[in-house]
């Protein structure tokens, strides 16, 4: 189980609630990122979320270590504290933890070294994305870096990735490795692309993915997202669309082993 020290986020409870949603992925956090603009559109999207059953995200703006201004995972602490302040203030019900979405590079083993590992809600999962046209070397490193440490690589919307003539192969790979996929639910919708549409449908009907979220991002987005969500359990089922948002978080993430380095 997480303990409360390795998410140190002052007022945010590292455990999640007995029941509801919960979205391991977003672009919550106003104002940091691509993801919403200001505190206005956070509270806009957590309405949304409550209404539709969720009880918690986890905030995960994107952290580019090949950008100076990067986002240092102290500063998404205290954001997602300030924002967790702001949504009690508001009188909503709703739980936020801290994450990171790390983009990987040639060079990131230096630089989590470094910098430290960014860890979803203080377990020991870390959540990755990239975008080569081919797939890289140094991302195949970088796992296997991470799992011997200790942590748990999450690859997040493998069905997005544009290596998609080796990606079969690739994905297996690395699975057997010991990484785990998560799958965007607006990439069922075909607005994320045909590729997408394709793969996302492929790896869930081959139950490949570990999670699915909603990688929201801003209000005007967010119909998208639950019109994918809304697919999967007419195209799967009700069961694979709760294991996704209530059982595999909870089992997967909050009640991992904490991660490795507090
Ligand atoms: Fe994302």
């Amino acid at each position: 189980m997480s303990d409360s020290s390795s998410c140190d986020a002052g007022l945010i409870d590292p455990e999640p609630p007995a029941a509801g949603r919960i979205d391991i992925h977003s672009h919550l956090l106003p104002s940091i990122d691509d993801g919403c603009v200001d505190l206005e559109q956070s509270l806009e999207c957590v309405r949304c979320l409550i209404e539709a059953g969720f009880v918690g995200s986890i905030c995960t703006p994107h952290i580019l270590p090949e950008d100076p201004a990067c986002n240092a995972i102290e500063h998404i602490r205290a954001w997602t504290t300030q924002l967790d302040r702001s949504i009690r203030e508001a009188g909503l019900a709703y739980r936020v933890w801290p994450g990171g979405e790390l983009r990987l590079y040639d060079g990131v083993i230096d630089w989590l070294g470094e910098r430290g590992v960014p860890t979803l809600a203080g377990s020991r999962c870390v959540l990755v994305d990239f975008w080569e046209a081919h797939w890289p070397k140094w991302a195949t490193d970088a796992f296997a870096w991470l799992i011997k440490r200790g942590y748990q690589p999450i690859l997040a919307h493998p069905e997005r990735l544009a290596c998609t003539h080796e990606l079969d192969k690739r994905l297996t790979e690395i699975v057997d490795m010991g990484v785990w996929l998560q799958g965007n639910f607006r990439s069922m919708t075909g607005e994320e692309g045909v590729e997408p549409d394709r793969w996302v449908r492929r790896l869930l009907g081959e139950g490949r993915y570990h999670f699915m979220a909603m990688d929201m991002h801003r209000p005007d987005t967010l119909s998208g997202r639950f019109d994918g969500l809304e697919m999967v359990q007419q195209e799967f089922s009700q069961k694979v669309l709760d294991h996704f948002l209530v059982d595999a978080p909870r089992s997967c993430i909050f009640t991992s082993d904490p991660a490795p380095h507090g």
